[in-house]
């Protein structure tokens, strides 16, 4: 589904003499390099404040700590997202108010949020999926109304442009009261291990959520809140500081291989390409097809058979999963979400994809389809 060696021999000279730089400099955990990368991300992404974390889960956890949800407090969210959203809500005994999405792009429903919000309501979670944005328009006025908390997930969403309906442009994860992202190595800026980072333009905001990254520290050994630990260490931070200048370009091979899919698929009535709303970059991190009268998982056994990737993402959404159970996961009755599930399919896209590998795919896609 990805091919980070072929993208990480193209800047091997770069990459390889930042990390040795880190290694002579003996300094692995927070520190300059740290501090820089956090620099350059806050000014690609045009946000404040970055707070570099461990992993995309811990930003969500950290955010939801640093905005004081209580154990019973409710957070709305899609159910059809990868679980680290909900699961850190319910760690913290957050209970998860799980949502139906958009039936073309997949993300968070602004009406289905209206529907859900109660007086216990706190936040709302919407997850720019697959690389798509959510309706932060929609979701940023339900929430002015109703005096809740925005915390974006931008794990799969990161550079994507979200233009509002007065002209005016913001990056996803910088529209909200929080963003939240990971740099898991398949991300669209990926690191060569784990790590995350937090958005947000509040500067005591800014101040709570390094805090609890940090043990809940204010200054070292004076520890004012319960934390956690999570650092981004200094070896990511050098390697993630090079492929930022290349993220706008990753994003421009994985739209052009979208460009290159859509084409290849338009027109046929049992392949719906993904939907692109005017209001936003689509950054691609997934290409997921929804099939029309097709046995899905037939077509992925068929196209493991020629050795070729897919994946669904994703096969179980939340509200299904045993782990919610105990919070009424299997009372919900999400149409979409369930028929989305069953339907959905993610063929290969990454920044290396040539069009000889995409026509394989392509053709066998349609040999499968077209039987
Ligand atoms: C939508 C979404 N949220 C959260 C996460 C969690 O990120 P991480 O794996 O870095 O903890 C991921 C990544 O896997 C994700 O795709």
């Amino acid at each position: 589904m990805v091919d980070t060696g072929t993208q990480y021999r193209k800047i091997k000279t770069e990459i390889d003499a930042a990390v040795i730089a880190v290694m002579e400099s003996s300094q692995f955990i927070g520190g300059k390099v740290v501090n820089e990368f956090a620099t350059n991300l806050a000014a690609y992404h045009g946000s404040k404040h970055v707070i570099p974390c461990a992993n995309g889960t811990d930003a969500l956890q950290i955010a939801m700590m640093a905005l004081g949800l209580q154990p019973g407090d409710e957070v709305i969210t899609p159910s059809f997202t990868y679980i680290a959203t909900v699961e850190v809500a319910a760690l913290l005994g957050i209970k998860p108010v799980f949502v139906e999405v958009d039936k073309q792009h997949f993300c968070i429903d602004p009406v289905a949020i209206e529907k859900a919000i109660t007086p216990k309501t706190k936040a709302i979670v919407p997850v720019h999926l697959y690389g798509h944005a959510a309706d932060m328009e929609a979701i940023m006025a339900i929430a002015d109304k109703h005096k809740l908390f925005v915390i974006e997930d931008n794990a799969q969403g990161i550079g994507n442009d979200f233009t509002f309906s007065n002209g005016s442009k913001k990056k996803t994860g910088s529209i909200g009261h929080i963003g939240c992202t990971s740099f898991y190595p398949s991300k669209n800026l990926g690191a060569f291990g784990d790590g995350g980072a937090i958005f947000t333009d509040d500067d005591a905001l800014a101040d709570k959520l390094r805090m609890i990254a940090s043990h809940g520290q204010s200054k070292r050994y004076y520890h004012d809140v319960v934390g956690c630990n999570s650092r981004l260490d200094a070896m990511q931070a050098a390697i993630l500081n090079i492929k930022l200048k290349h993220l706008d370009a990753y994003i421009d091979a994985r739209r052009k291989a979208a460009d290159y899919y859509d084409k290849a698929f338009a027109g046929n009535p049992k392949i719906e390409t993904p939907f692109r709303a005017s209001n936003n970059r689509h950054v691609f991190h997934q290409y997921t097809l929804i099939l029309h009268d097709t046995d899905r998982d037939a077509l992925s056994q068929f196209l493991a058979d020629q050795q070729i990737p897919s994946m669904i993402y994703y096969p179980v959404p939340a509200h299904r999963q045993k782990m919610f159970d105990a919070f009424g996961g299997s009372n919900y009755q999400l149409p979409i979400t369930d028929w989305l599930t069953e339907r959905v399919i993610s063929l290969p896209i990454h920044t290396e994809l040539d069009t000889e590998q995409q026509d394989l795919v392509i053709s066998k896609v349609l040999e499968f389809v077209n039987r």
